[in-house]
């Protein structure tokens, strides 16, 4: 019989528990985008099992043939639960959510409902591609907000985007990447309420992606953009997708703001047909049951980012890296190293270790290369000497 690839009762670490050949015989895109012999630490996939929960209400979906369309709110109540358990947030209204396809076409649909063709969307390069892809794709335009140096928002490059973002044009968005992609950057309450208060202030309208909500370092407390003062025309995307593995089972919600409740409402009905059925089981299974894992997860990726900080600090001194608070991703500042605008074009055919590059992250990602932490401490290791081994 085909062993269940969750079974792995004597490993609490997800991380430990596959071996590279196993992995290997994976058919998503981390594992099948290069040849065999490139280590991939790219694209947001984990080297995990599927936590337990999740594999018996899929495995109890699929014995009872229960793969139609989906129905009723027991993902935006699952969420609305773990909100509260998780980070005390209480103000998570079921009847304020709406089920989306995933969270970039949930992106989509919120910039939609708040702005036209034409207008302007705020995003806080370096930051995740699609912002830039999906943005463009439906003719609105990037207006770009650098980090600050502490990779953290910049206040004033926010103000100065936000008063070019409303120049001439009826409506403008902001699409918050929180925590921040790739930095980790958890961003604290006193930020959020900033942010909140600079774009009512300018008119400006906040598209908060918290895909990454759940996965913050131990000791560090994820704030819901909603949660905070001022913040009540706002939206948001969640998923459990990113911290439960789950990409392959498309689904997200949509939550709005009290004051944004209205806008939400005109999200066309068909929008709600996108989402799997089995991708809503999934996740509303990992949101209910899956905590324990999660934070099996979480101890082992607060291991893994100190490993790769002892990593980099042996072999590779020139690269600067500052560990962020969330997500199991790494920014890595390679310049030092003379590698040109993209190392991981150097670490990929020299190295034989697939590393994403900076550079589409936009303003401040040349010279620098994203980490993908979720995998287990012996291939981050090797990853690590690979990248070394690049440069001889
Ligand atoms: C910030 C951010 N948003 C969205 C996504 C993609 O989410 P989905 O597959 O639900 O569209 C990712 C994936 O890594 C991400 O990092």
């Amino acid at each position: 019989m085909t062993r269940i690839p969750h079974e792995t009762a004597d490993e609490p670490n997800p991380l430990r528990a596959l071996t590279l050949d196993r992995l290997r015989s994976r058919t998503s895109m981390k594992w099948r985008t290069y040849p065999d012999d490139v280590l991939p630490l790219w694209v947001a996939e984990m080297d995990v099992p599927l936590a337990e929960p999740v594999v018996r209400a899929l495995t109890e979906a699929l014995a009872l043939g229960d793969t139609g369309y989906p129905a009723g709110t027991s993902y935006a109540e699952a969420l609305a639960d773990f909100a509260d358990k998780r980070w005390g947030w209480e103000g998570l209204a079921v009847e304020r959510t709406a089920i989306v396809p995933d969270v970039m076409l949930g992106v989509v649909e919120m910039i939609k409902l708040v702005t036209g063709p034409g207008d302007a969307v705020v995003v806080n390069p370096p930051v995740y591609p699609p912002f830039y892809q999906f943005v463009e794709h439906m003719d609105r335009q990037v207006i770009e907000a650098p980090l600050g140096t502490d990779l953290r928002i910049d206040m004033g490059a926010l103000e100065e985007a936000f008063r070019r973002a409303v120049t001439d044009r009826a409506h403008a968005a902001y699409l918050l990447c929180s925590p921040h992609n790739p930095t980790g950057t958890v961003h604290t309450a006193a930020e959020l309420a900033a942010v909140a208060a600079l774009a009512d202030r300018h008119g400006v309208r906040v598209v908060a992606d918290e895909i990454h909500a759940p996965l913050t370092a131990g000791g560090v407390d994820f704030v819901p953009y909603l949660s905070v003062p001022g913040a009540e025309r706002g939206l948001s995307l969640m998923s459990a997708s990113k911290a439960w593995n789950l990409a392959g089972l498309k689904a997200a919600l949509a939550v709005a703001g009290p004051a944004a409740a209205a806008d939400l409402a005109r999200l066309p009905e068909e929008v709600s047909h996108g989402p799997s059925h089995l991708g809503i089981i999934a996740h509303t299974a990992a949101l209910r049951d899956g905590t324990d894992w999660l934070d099996a997860l979480l101890a082992g990726l607060d291991d893994n980012r100190r490993l790769l900080a002892d990593l980099l600090a042996e072999q590779l001194p020139a690269i600067t890296y500052r560990p962020g608070d969330g997500t199991y991703l790494a920014w890595l500042d390679c310049r030092a190293l003379g590698l040109g605008d993209d190392p991981a074009d150097v670490f990929l055919h020299r190295g034989r270790v697939a590393l994403s590059s900076g550079v589409p992250f936009g303003t401040g990602g040349t010279g620098h290369v994203r980490l993908n932490l979720a995998t287990s401490p012996e291939l981050l290791t090797e990853a690590v000497r690979r990248m070394a081994a690049a440069l001889h």
